[in-house]
């Protein structure tokens, strides 16, 4: 089913999402060419050096995405989180023009599990939906992703875990659904192979879930120390509005949303499971995070 003769062009693939979609296309054998910033960089050249084409850009460089789009089957497009609501908006819409233009066959957008089939009124979640609806309307087979949370986040230095406690967002017999960002190249790669099963669906992607508890007892074990899971406090919340919207999202909004893990892994036949993860790629951030103080 791979077109091996015409490239899947990558968006951000120095950065997590896609570098994990670059690095999967070329197992599968796509010829990857990637739009970077700055192709100098250690990760353009370990991109190159790993046989990406690289070309020189930003998401303001029309012509240049223009140019990179038109010889490509398809494109993955994601945007970082520390764009202004508006630019994030506004290129995750540009990008998507020019592919509908160029004659892209599959593009592939990858939003974010929070987003919901409402918009919130508040307009830093509700870039994502906006971007989504103007995707959904062009005259071009695109699928949708909504990552769940990365397992990243949960072993960011600064969260408790060099004193032994794990702080989120979860309360402690609620279960919170992951995505391991290796298990999302996977992913893409599977659904750029498949035009006619994926195109024109949005889809929620996970790799596991687990509950607070769950997660002491994998983190304890990885770590080889007693870590305790606890939920942020209700203050903590209160003051801050973004991690208090999504432990709402979690515990009856869209991020509560069961991912059906049978069908990810039967899409994804190396789904990663948490401990897999952080006996693995998570380990050294795990081993960071125990050292490091708040
Ligand atoms: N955190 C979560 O749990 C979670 C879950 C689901 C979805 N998300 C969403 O995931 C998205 C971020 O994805 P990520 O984690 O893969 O991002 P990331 O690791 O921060 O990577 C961002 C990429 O975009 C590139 N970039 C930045 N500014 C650019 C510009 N002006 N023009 C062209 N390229 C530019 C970066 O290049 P450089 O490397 O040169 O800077 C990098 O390659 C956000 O929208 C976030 O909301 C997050």
């Amino acid at each position: 089913m791979i077109n091996s003769k015409q490239p899947i062009l990558v968006f951000g693939a120095t950065g997590r999402q896609g570098g994990s979609v670059a690095k999967a296309l070329l197992k599968a054998g796509w010829p990857v060419r990637a739009l970077v910033l700055d192709s100098t960089k250690a990760a353009s050249l370990q991109l190159r050096n790993a046989g990406v084409e690289i070309l020189q850009g930003s998401f303001d460089e029309t012509g240049m995405i223009r140019s990179a789009m038109k010889d490509a089957y398809g494109v993955f497009s994601v945007q970082p989180a520390n764009l202004a609501v508006e630019d994030e908006v506004r290129h995750g819409i540009s990008i998507a023009d020019i592919a509908a233009e160029t004659g892209i066959k599959h593009f592939v957008y990858s939003s974010g599990a929070s987003v919901g089939d409402e918009l919130t009124g508040v307009p830093r979640f509700d870039a994502k939906p906006r971007i989504e609806a103007h995707v959904r309307d062009l005259a071009m087979t695109t699928t949708i992703i909504r990552p769940m949370i990365f397992m990243e986040m949960l072993v960011r230095p600064g969260f408790g875990l060099d004193e032994g406690r794990l702080v989120s967002l979860i309360r402690p017999d609620h279960s919170i659904q992951l995505t391991a960002v290796e298990d999302i190249g996977r992913f893409v790669t599977a659904v750029l192979a498949d035009k006619p099963r994926f195109g024109g669906r949005t889809i929620k992607v996970a790799s596991d879930r687990l509950t607070g508890r769950e997660l002491e007892v994998a983190f304890s074990e990885v770590a080889g120390r007693s870590i305790t899971y606890e939920r942020f406090p209700n203050g903590v919340l209160a003051a801050n509005a973004d991690l208090a919207h999504m432990a709402k999202s979690l515990e009856d909004g869209p991020l509560s949303e069961r991912v059906d893990l049978q069908v990810m892994r039967e899409i994804n036949p190396d789904l990663l499971t948490f401990r897999s993860w952080l006996a693995g790629n998570g380990r050294r951030s795990l081993d960071e995070a125990l050292r490091t103080s708040a």
